[in-house]
């Protein structure tokens, strides 16, 4: 683990052991396209399943109910919200780790079909690594899925600033659709370009 990890590490457990309790009811408000990214991945057949920062395992648990026969994992960074996790879904299997380096193939014995970032890549350090990473650990034919706050280029500029400025507060930095489509996504946008559904299929 480099220092950078190690502080992150420390910041996220800090931030997520006092936002746990509130998390799955407050996030419902602004975490927006999670529920429409779930359904473009159970539109498509595949049998294994990692979500990279699953946080409190909200989408790890849709998931399994609506396709219980697949396996499913997490590669979480944050002890706080792995505990919550693996609670939530014991019948995952979880990493703690970091999106840049994280052992994808060592979570579920294979390669996974799908990978998915929800409001996750807009929080690590390390975008390029962490996307590299995913891409290179998929299995062949599979896809890596990102749901994430995009460029909030339709909102009122006021609005899209003040929100840029409280979300650089717990280190979340939107994504852009140019470093997206550089490294050929294929793209889907939210109302107002608030969020975006990224895919890249290998
Ligand atoms: C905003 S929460 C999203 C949680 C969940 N995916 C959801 O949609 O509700 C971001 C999650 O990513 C995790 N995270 C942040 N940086 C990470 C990194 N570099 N590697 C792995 N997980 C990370 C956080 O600990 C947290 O659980």
């Amino acid at each position: 683990m480099t220092p950078e990890q190690s502080e992150h590490r420390v910041f996220l457990n800090r931030y997520y052991r006092a936002a746990r309790p509130i998390y799955d009811v407050t996030r419902k408000y602004y975490l927006f396209g999670r529920d429409r990214a779930l359904d473009v991945l159970l539109a498509a057949p595949w049998s294994s399943l990692i979500e990279v920062g699953p946080g409190t395992g909200r989408n790890l648990e849709i998931l399994q109910r609506r396709r219980a026969w697949a396996l499913y994992g997490g590669v979480e960074a944050a002890d706080a919200m792995l505990e919550r996790a693996a609670e939530r879904c014991p019948w995952a299997h979880f990493q703690r780790a970091f999106a840049e380096d994280a052992d994808y193939a060592a979570v579920l014995g294979a390669p996974p079909q799908r990978i998915l970032f929800s409001y996750c890549l807009s929080m690590v350090q390390r975008r390029d690594e962490a996307l590299q990473q995913a891409l290179a650990s998929v299995a062949p034919g599979g896809e890596v899925h990102v749901v994430d706050f995009a460029d909030l280029a339709g909102l009122p500029g006021p609005l899209a600033a003040g929100l840029r400025a409280w979300l650089k507060m717990y280190r979340v930095q939107p994504l852009d659709p140019g470093w997206l489509a550089a490294h050929g996504a294929e793209m889907v946008f939210g109302p107002g370009r608030y969020y975006v559904l990224a895919r890249w299929r290998r």
